[in-house]
């Protein structure tokens, strides 16, 4: 998945860097990388430029952030690990952001979690069968009660420009990972803080909670962060139990959410060294997809399972793309569980580097007990894409067409099971689980694109599929101030729309176009978020800050609420909406909440939850 609006600011700092000589392996030198990817634009006059003596003023912590997932974003997308922690020691005062002020903590301190009760939205998806609908009963709401929405609360993120966590809740606890890679547990009536833990990156991945071990009713909370450690969390306290790296490779990515079967839980992985690679002197690429299966008590490794058997060589045909292959087919989604099969179905994305593979842009199942690969079924081959061809003439072999989202495991009415996924190339793919994924259906419901189609996740509620695209599409900016790290605008006219399928043959129910989104800078209908659903009711958001409420039955909306704004939050920090991309809404106990704010891409930035529940 690359973000080509990256590219032209990504090129700018690498012409800036070709005075520099390419420190991919020696430690970094703080300063060296300073003047290569940060002076031009900091050291300048530049009035929109924070000069480098405020730089200095700044946590370290907190310019890590701006560089991992906040402003500086796109021009740290090719920087290595070691050179970003480098200029952020240079440039910052040492030590942590500041904790949050006792103000905004809970009286009881301690999260009394002794069981995971029915109804629970645990990880990624309420079930194991990652379908992101809610019953009736556990979602607590009716269409009806949806049209009266309200706000209740409002939770900031602080210094953050994103708001990238994926919720989970149980009971009357909200766990919530952020960009500046705070894990908080927040109390869902009111907001107050149990605990905050701090991890070492980004946490994106929906938490999720399990029993330290078959008979104990302590919980633990398991969840990875963008630069590759996963967690183990008591749920209690917040303290930690057990961290471990899933992955040597530098560019690992840990975004989808684990799953957990009896002892064990699995672990995928995907890697940004698609856009890494951008970078000319980066010897593109060597990371390859994964899930690794791990023992909740210890994290010690059980099995692990690569989507591309052999190791990377170096690659001597002068057409091949990239200088290392093969590589790629990251595991960016959660897996779906089948246990009366025995086994995980995982998606995967596409190759990074020559030559193609048989598992990149697939949906394979794999062993839940040993993680042998029983079958996969590719939808695109030969898919080789990456930063490094995609500034040479005639592009890349491959279109980008990843799987980002979770496949989904349906009974049918007609009692038969399925498998449907929801490509970026816009099509979305029913597979028989019993005959090796063997195509049942499939239907377009966008255009696709390397930021289109179906994104982040469908829902389901057993007859319908829900699927929203993103479609995304930008307009070059035409005269763009050189310190401007975002070199496009989104196109406010182009993007967008859910599609409800008939689980059963694939036919179209009925389609919502995308709401218009006027003329607003950084606007798109895009959908590329995650949708959820619930008896009547399909929630849907979009780049346009709005999260609206559809009928199931054809798509009329019937609650839409606008997220961008500024908000009074009960943490007291201040905190705005923004794009609505990435994890979608959660719905437990009649609340609904929704994470705002998706700087990337171009979206708009923001950094707040908001919980709502409807007025009596
Ligand atoms: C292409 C020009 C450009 C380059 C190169 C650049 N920056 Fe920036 N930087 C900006 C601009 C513009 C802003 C202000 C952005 C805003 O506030 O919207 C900024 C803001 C920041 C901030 C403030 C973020 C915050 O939390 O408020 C930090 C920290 C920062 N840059 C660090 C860096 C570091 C470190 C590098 C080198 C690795 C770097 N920048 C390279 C243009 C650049």
């Amino acid at each position: 998945m690359v973000q080509r609006v990256f590219l032209a600011a990504v090129l700018l700092v690498v012409a800036l860097a070709v005075t520099a000589h390419p420190a991919l392996s020696a430690p970094a030198s703080g300063e060296a990388v300073y003047q290569k990817r940060c002076a031009a634009c900091h050291d300048s006059t530049n009035p929109r430029v924070p000069p480098r003596d405020l730089l200095k003023k700044l946590p370290a912590a907190r310019i890590l952030r701006a560089l991992d997932f906040g402003v500086m974003m796109n021009v740290a997308s090719p920087m290595t690990r070691d050179e970003r922690e480098a200029v952020a020691a240079f440039l910052g005062i040492a030590g942590r952001d500041a904790a949050p002020s006792p103000k905004n903590y809970c009286t009881d301190r301690n999260v009394n979690l002794t069981n995971i009760p029915k109804g629970a939205w645990n990880g990624w998806s309420p079930g194991t069968e990652n379908n992101r609908y809610q019953s009736r009963d556990a979602a607590g709401l009716t269409a009806d009660q949806v049209q009266r929405l309200k706000l209740k609360w409002a939770y900031g993120f602080d210094g953050d420009v994103n708001a990238i966590g994926a919720p989970t809740v149980i009971g009357r606890y909200l766990f919530v990972g952020s960009a500046g890679g705070a894990v908080q547990a927040l109390d869902v009536r009111s907001g107050c803080v149990h605990w905050i833990f701090q991890a070492d990156g980004p946490v994106r991945s929906a938490i999720l909670a399990v029993p330290v071990d078959k008979n104990s009713s302590r919980h633990a909370l398991m969840f990875g962060d963008l630069t590759g450690w996963y967690y183990s969390v008591d749920a209690s306290t917040g303290r930690l139990l057990w961290k471990k790296r899933i992955e040597s490779h530098d560019s690992v990515r840990l975004t989808g959410a684990a799953v957990a079967y009896q002892d064990m839980i699995f672990v995928p992985a995907a890697s940004w060294e698609e856009t890494r690679s951008t970078n000319t002197d980066y010897p593109c690429c060597t990371f390859r997809g994964s899930v690794t299966a791990l023992r909740i008590k210890d994290g010690s490794q059980v099995w692990k399972t690569y989507t591309i058997e052999e190791e990377p060589k170096e690659l001597k045909n002068p057409n091949a793309v990239g200088q290392w292959g093969p590589s790629g087919a990251g595991v960016w989604s959660s897996p779906t569980l089948d246990v009366k099969r025995g086994v995980l179905y995982i998606t995967t994305g596409d190759n990074f580097s020559s030559p193609g593979t048989s598992m990149s842009d697939a949906v394979a199942a794999l062993e839940i007990k040993t993680g042998r690969i029983m079958w996969a079924k590719q939808v695109t081959p030969n898919d080789v894409f990456s930063g490094a061809c995609t500034t040479k003439p005639g592009g890349c072999p491959g279109p980008d067409f990843d799987f980002g989202s979770s496949a989904l495991l349906l009974k049918l009415a007609n009692g038969r099971e399925l498998l449907f996924a929801g490509q970026k190339s816009g099509v979305v793919y029913a597979l028989d689980p019993e005959r090796k994924g063997e195509i049942v259906w499939q239907t377009r419901v966008g255009k696709g694109s390397a930021n289109g189609g179906v994104q982040w996740g469908m829902a389901s509620d057993g007859q319908k599929i829900y699927a929203q695209v993103s479609d995304v599409a930008r307009i070059r900016r035409g005269n763009a101030d050189p310190a401007d790290p975002n070199t496009s605008n989104l196109d406010p006219n182009q993007g967008g729309g859910l599609t409800a399928l008939r689980a059963e043959n694939g036919e179209k129910a009925w389609y919502a176009p995308p709401a218009p989104c006027g003329s607003k800078p950084g606007c798109s209908p895009a959908q590329p978020g995650a949708v959820t659903a619930i008896p009547g009711v399909v929630f849907s958001g979009s780049v346009d800050g709005h999260i609206r409420a559809l009928s199931t039955d054809d798509g009329h909306v019937l609650w839409d609420f606008d997220t961008v704004r500024s908000y009074e939050t009960v943490n007291g920090v201040k905190a705005n909406g923004g794009s609505l991309d990435g994890a979608g809404p959660v719905i437990v106990g009649g609340m609904v909440f929704v994470n705002s704010g998706y700087s990337k891409n171009g979206g708009l930035p923001g950094n707040v939850l908001l919980a709502f529940a409807p007025e009596n």
